[in-house]
């Protein structure tokens, strides 16, 4: 089966006491497997609010969202946790390291909750860091870490069980231009080799244009036409 995401109708509203602030209004998007799809648009139009609710991380207000058939919303909250982390790699746009663990816990942790052996998750988290270029730096912590090399980690994390699709929030937000090429290199490249799915939200208009699909959020909904000078 090629498709492996369906969303359909999909809204999403914030309230506080008196108020709604619609945000998604009816999003409709499907995701082959190895796509590589770059979500655009302005500020605050709802890219980190649909990536969350691709991710499992918070519930829709309407809609669905089908992974490989199955609605993830009719699941329930343990049945979502488990989803999201054997199914899903998250790689935050501040990587949300944990900040007293090397950078091979960091790695090996979701391996861990997901209940692989230790020495399995160690295994794979240290071939993960090797992969992307860390094998030297196992032992250390984010602090001591370049802001590139903690944008690594947090993709070799989001790596570590094998999940259908790595969503990405603004992955180079805060890496200088140089560095933002490396991390894209290494998308790419995971991408080739490992056939691995990625939606990455980005400002970065080089990033967006080497997707295969470039998608932009406007009002509230998939717009038909990209505008370049809008990202
Ligand atoms: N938890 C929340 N409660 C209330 N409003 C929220 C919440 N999260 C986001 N919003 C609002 O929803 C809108 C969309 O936010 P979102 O973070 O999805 O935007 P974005 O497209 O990712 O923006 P940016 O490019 O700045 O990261 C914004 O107006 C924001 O203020
Ligand atoms: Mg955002």
């Amino acid at each position: 089966m090629n498709k492996l995401i369906r969303v359909v109708d999909l809204y999403k509203s914030y309230y506080d006491e008196l108020t709604e602030l619609p945000v998604l209004r009816g999003i409709d998007l499907e995701v082959k497997r190895a796509e590589t799809i770059a979500i655009v648009g302005t500020s605050g139009v709802g890219k980190s609010t649909l990536l969350h609710l691709l991710g499992g991380l918070d519930r829709p207000t309407k809609g669905k969202i089908f992974y490989e058939g199955e609605d993830i919303f009719a699941l329930n909250d343990p049945e979502l946790d488990r989803f999201r982390n054997e199914e899903i790699g998250f790689v935050f746009q501040f990587h949300h390291l944990l900040p007293e663990s090397t950078a091979l816990e960091n790695v090996a942790m979701p391996g861990l909750i997901a209940r692989q052996k230790s020495d399995v998750a160690q295994h794979r988290a240290k071939e993960l860091l090797d992969y992307v270029g860390l094998g030297e730096r196992l032992e250390h912590r984010p602090s001591e870490l370049s802001g590139g090399e903690r944008q690594r980690v947090a993709i070799a994390r989001a790596l570590i069980n094998h999940p259908k699709v790595v969503l990405a929030d603004e992955p180079t937000g805060n890496l200088d231009q140089k560095t933002s090429e490396a991390v894209h290199d290494l998308l790419w490249t995971l991408n080739d080799q490992f056939s691995q799915t990625f939606i990455i939200v980005t400002h970065n208009q080089t990033l967006a244009q080497r997707a295969d699909r470039l998608i932009q959020l406007v009002d509230g909904q998939v717009s038909d036409q990209v505008d370049s000078l809008d990202f």
